[in-house]
């Protein structure tokens, strides 16, 4: 558990009492035939190699993410949602730091999301991210295609050796 300075909200595990809320932000974030059901949204955060994390600010969910590790070196991006009153205030952001850190942690080196082509929102947030490119996948979503992003997981900078 760990409160992210930039974005003051709180990043923690899941709880079963999250299903709920978790539940209503997919469908507030997502049209209804790209949103999670609840029984796929309970069979991720059951599944040991699924990754969950919730954003909390003043005890309420702002936002969530779900990863999972997809093969020994790769990791997946399954959702990331953030709450149209909190956006742009870098949770999405710790959101994703945080997975990345987890992914890492299982021994992953690249992670992998798609993301629709017209979200033009999500697009720019994960180019800040450094995700880039790699290819594009037609009707991957019910109305639209979809553009699959990697980004290679190296260690983040560590600090700066100091001077003799
Ligand atoms: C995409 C999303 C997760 C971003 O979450 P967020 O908490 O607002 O992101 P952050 O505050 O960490 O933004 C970091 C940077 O991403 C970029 N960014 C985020 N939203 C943006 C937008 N609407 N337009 C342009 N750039 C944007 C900006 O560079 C931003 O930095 P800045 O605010 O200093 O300019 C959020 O908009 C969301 O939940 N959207 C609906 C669900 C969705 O599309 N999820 C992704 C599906 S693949």
């Amino acid at each position: 558990m760990a409160r992210d300075e930039s974005s003051a909200a709180l990043i923690r595990e899941y709880r079963p009492s999250d299903m709920a809320p978790m539940h209503a932000l997919d469908a507030v974030c997502f049209p209804p035939d790209v949103a999670f059901s609840r029984s796929e949204l309970k069979f991720f955060v059951s599944h040991q190699d699924f990754i969950t994390r919730v954003a909390e600010s003043d005890g309420g969910m702002v936002g969530f993410a779900v990863g999972r590790l997809v093969a020994p070196a790769s990791a997946h991006v399954l959702t990331l949602d953030v709450a149209p009153a909190a956006r742009r205030s870098g949770i999405g952001t710790a959101l994703m730091e945080v997975l990345h850190a987890e992914f890492r942690r299982m021994g992953a080196e690249a992670s992998f999301l798609e993301v629709d082509v017209a979200n033009d929102a999500a697009r720019r947030f994960y180019e800040g991210l450094e995700y880039r490119y790699l290819e594009l996948l037609p009707d991957y979503y019910p109305r639209s295609d979809a553009f699959r992003m990697m980004r290679p997981l190296s260690a983040p900078p560590g600090p700066a050796e100091p001077q003799a």
